[in-house]
């Protein structure tokens, strides 16, 4: 894979990174997440897994890797396998995120998976947190999951503790979600500390069935910004594992993919092909999904495919309504 640079925050990405959200705990709302992990949920287990899955991505020349302190073990597991495989800190891009606590204890059936709190009180614990795990790995510090009503780019006592962060060496990032994405992006555009933007990165939910961020990221690339898409197969919708007789989208998508190619890859084709995207998350939770993830890198996205997929999207309430209701497991 060829390395880019991720916008104005200047870190160097590989078109393809990898989410730890389904490697680091043992319960998520991915579709088939008990069945990924055996339901075996043994510490070491479930870290020897995870390695497995980093060292696969790592041989394919993925370079960029994005945790979060709300996926339990996540960032533990990174951190240690990349002092183990003796990576050094500047041959590969960590993000993480701050702003939900994980609560599940361990668990795959919680009653709550995670809280968010987007104060300055959780900005301080976490980004000490993650600094003691991460040390010197950690390029980039984005907040977790901004939306309008979250108030947390209006608050400008958390603003400038992100600015004196990023005065520190961190770039800073915001992740988005829920229909008002592209509210959101345009929103943080417009966030400035002392005269000078703030946010070096955005990431956000953009695949074939909710593509209502497209114009706003596209602003953000525009205007500078690293653009990371998460989500890019609808946390799993959008893949063969979705046996759902309700999916109409199914009938199409296998249509376009009747010449050998995996249905994730074609989604993932779908995005790559965007011209504002510098890094799209694969969320593969073991590695034969990282490999068929990875093909997408050789499928050719043209006019005949888009035609195909046009017509897939759901309108956004309807998109994150469905999401809302995907069962931990
Ligand atoms: N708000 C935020 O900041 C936020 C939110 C969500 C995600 N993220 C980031 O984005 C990353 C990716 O998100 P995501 O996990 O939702 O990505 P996704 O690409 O939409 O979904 C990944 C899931 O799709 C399924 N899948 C992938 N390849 C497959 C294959 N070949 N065959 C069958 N199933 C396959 C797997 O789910 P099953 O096997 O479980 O069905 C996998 O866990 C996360 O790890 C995280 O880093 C950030």
């Amino acid at each position: 894979m060829d390395a880019r640079v991720l916008g104005r925050a200047g870190l160097a990405v590989s078109p393809i990174g990898l989410g730890l959200a389904a490697l680091g705990r043992p319960g998520y709302i991915n579709l088939g997440h008990a069945a990924d992990l055996a339901r075996d949920y043994e510490l070491a287990r479930m870290e020897a897994h995870a390695h497995a899955v980093l060292d696969a991505a790592w041989e394919a020349g993925v370079r960029y890797f994005d945790a979060a302190r709300s996926y339990g073990r996540a960032e533990t597991f990174l951190a240690g396998w990349l002092v183990k495989r003796q990576i050094a800190p500047g041959a590969v891009t960590v993000g993480s995120k701050w702003g939900y606590t994980y609560t599940a204890g361990w668990k795959a059936q919680a009653e709550r998976h995670e809280v968010k709190d987007h104060s300055l009180p959780t900005l301080l614990r976490q980004a000490a947190e993650s600094r003691e795990i991460l040390g010197p790995y950690l390029g980039l510090y984005q907040i977790h999951s901004a939306t309008p009503e979250s108030g947390v780019l209006e608050d400008r006592a958390v603003l400038e503790e992100l600015a004196r962060l990023r005065g520190q060496g961190w770039k800073i990032g915001l992740t988005v979600t829920g229909p008002r994405q592209g509210e959101t992006v345009r929103r943080a555009l417009g966030v400035t500390v002392a005269g000078e933007r703030l946010f070096d990165c955005v990431q956000a939910t953009w695949n074939l069935l909710e593509p209502s961020a497209g114009p706003a990221l596209e602003e953000a690339k525009a205007a500078g910004l690293g653009v990371i898409v998460k989500e890019a197969l609808a946390n799993g919708r959008l893949t063969a594992r979705n046996n759902d007789p309700a999916f109409a989208a199914r009938r199409r998508l296998e249509e376009a993919a009747r010449f050998g190619v995996s249905l994730d890859a074609l989604g993932l084709a779908a995005v790559l092909a965007r011209p504002w995207v510098d890094v799209i998350l694969s969320g593969a939770a073991a590695v034969d999904q990282l490999r068929s993830n990875l093909t997408a890198l050789s499928v050719p996205w043209d006019q005949r495919a888009d035609e195909l997929a046009r017509g897939l999207a759901e309108s956004p309430e309807d998109y994150w309504h469905t999401r809302a209701r995907l069962p931990w497991n």
